[in-house]
């Protein structure tokens, strides 16, 4: 546990330009496992909130930061942590500073997506530990240096594809590890939601509350534009990853776990706009495949605009072996034999756990403690970076798919596309000047 402790690089970040690597080394605090473990959290306007409810819950652990760039979100999220805790976090709009300070052990990132990879990065480089929201990175280049940054400094980071907490579906892979399905072939994984359309947004004057400017980050400048903040930018290329790293990467992940796979060797995708004409950038109906070397397959549908259920669920995997079957959600897992009887049924506790967008409660709450225990006891990470990134990563390839053709052949041993220009050319992304991402 030490070694990931020891020599770390620690901050010069300085309040003007972005300071993106640290020289200079320095001795990281050494946790001992009854120590206080103290948080803080950057993107507090809805998810962040989900993050702080569970850092509360963590036993001897306190957030000692909320940080945003809009001064409202920060206003609640004080009150809020305040009210769970009887403890007043202080408040810090400019992320940097976060390294800087000494009462700060673990950065939970909770912001839009172009920021997660830098700032995650960042905080590696200035000694502290990660919890990081998924997708780990707005684009596969990223997802790559975030996990080469993590084995450069040794911190532990989590990213937040919290299923890999839960019991139940913990129960529902150790039953397909049993053999209990028999041999597992192919998942399929889906998503569903009633989005309305977001409009064509114009050029509006940035508001009083939001810097703009500490929003954008590494992200090169554009106008503020009034369709974009908060929430929406999801669905912008700029910034965000659409539908299939927003819930996708929940359930792809789940069924690459149940299967036991890594990187595919072909992904094939079909998708579009289907439904609203507006700002939009990616497809709100995808239908994506992957195929292993194993033969494994995946598939995701990823549906933003119609919610009609599948197995009566709006989200879920279904795993399909030789012998049998079985349906896992948040909720539950159901496992079927071959004629399709019931054979078990087994219920998530802490209550539902789909509807909320914030995925607020015991998931995240076993998966914020799950890196707690890590820091402090050496507990093995539920979503260590180094395996989590696989399927963001996988999420990247389908997105590719879609962009570039339909179909792509891919290097199971690190996902790299293998036959396409076009798709290995849009791999990273452009950064505003002063803000590249060094590891
Ligand atoms: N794991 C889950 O179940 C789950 C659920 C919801 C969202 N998410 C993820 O969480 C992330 C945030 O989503 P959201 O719905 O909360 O988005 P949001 O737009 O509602 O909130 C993002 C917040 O980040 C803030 N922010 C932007 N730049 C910042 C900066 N430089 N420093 C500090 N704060 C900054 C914004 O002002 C805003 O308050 C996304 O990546 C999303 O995919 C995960």
């Amino acid at each position: 546990m030490s070694s990931r402790r020891n020599f770390i690089k620690t901050t010069a970040a300085g309040a003007a330009g972005a300071v993106l690597s640290f020289p200079a080394l320095s001795y990281g605090r050494i946790l001992g496992a009854n120590e206080r473990l103290r948080f803080a959290v950057a993107g507090v306007n809805n998810r962040g909130r989900a993050l702080y409810g569970a850092i509360s819950v963590v036993p001897n652990a306190e957030v000692t930061y909320v940080c945003d760039v809009d001064s409202r979100a920060i206003e609640k999220a004080i009150a809020e942590v305040k009210e769970a805790t009887g403890k007043k976090p202080k408040a810090e709009k400019d992320f940097r500073k976060l390294l800087e300070y000494k009462d700060v052990d673990v950065i939970a990132i909770a912001t839009p997506e172009h920021w997660h990879a830098p700032m995650a990065i960042m905080a590696l480089q200035a000694g502290k530990h990660v919890y990081v929201e998924k997708p780990c990175a707005h684009n596969p280049a990223e997802a790559e240096m975030l996990v080469a940054a993590q084995a450069k400094y040794g911190l532990l980071v989590q990213m937040g594809n919290q299923q890999r907490s839960g019991p139940v579906t913990q129960l529902a892979i150790q039953h397909i590890r049993e053999g209990r399905i028999g041999k597992p072939r192919f998942a399929k994984a889906w998503y569903s939601n009633n989005r309305k359309p977001i409009g064509n947004g114009g050029s509006a004057p940035v508001p009083d509350w939001l810097d703009w400017e500490l929003w954008q980050g590494p992200a090169p400048r554009r106008e503020f534009q009034d369709n974009l903040v908060h929430y929406n930018w999801h669905w912008f290329r700029h910034w965000g990853t659409g539908e299939i790293h927003n819930n996708g990467t929940h359930e792809i992940d789940v069924a690459r776990w149940a299967l036991g796979v890594g990187f595919p060797t072909q992904v094939t995708a079909a998708g579009g706009r289907l439904f609203h004409q507006d700002d939009w950038e990616f497809s709100d109906t995808q239908f994506i495949s992957y195929l292993f070397a194993g033969g494994e397959m995946i598939t995701w549908e990823g549906k933003s605009c119609t919610p009609q259920h599948y197995h009566n669920r709006g989200r879920g995997v279904t795993i399909h072996g030789t012998e049998g079957w079985l349906l896992v959600d948040r909720n539950s897992y159901l496992l079927y034999d071959n004629d399709n009887k019931l054979i078990e049924e087994h219920k998530e506790s802490g209550g539902s756990q789909t509807t909320n967008t914030l995925g607020a409660g015991f998931l995240t709450d076993q998966h914020m403690t799950n890196l707690a225990n890590g820091i402090r006891e050496g507990a093995t990470l539920a979503a260590p970076i180094e395996d989590a990134y696989i399927s963001t990563q996988l999420c990247h390839l389908g997105q590719l798919a879609l962009d570039h053709g339909g179909s792509l052949l891919t290097d199971p041993r690190n996902g790299h596309v293998l036959d396409n220009a076009r798709a290995q050319q849009a791999w990273g992304r452009q950064y505003e000047p002063g803000w590249e991402v060094k590891v």
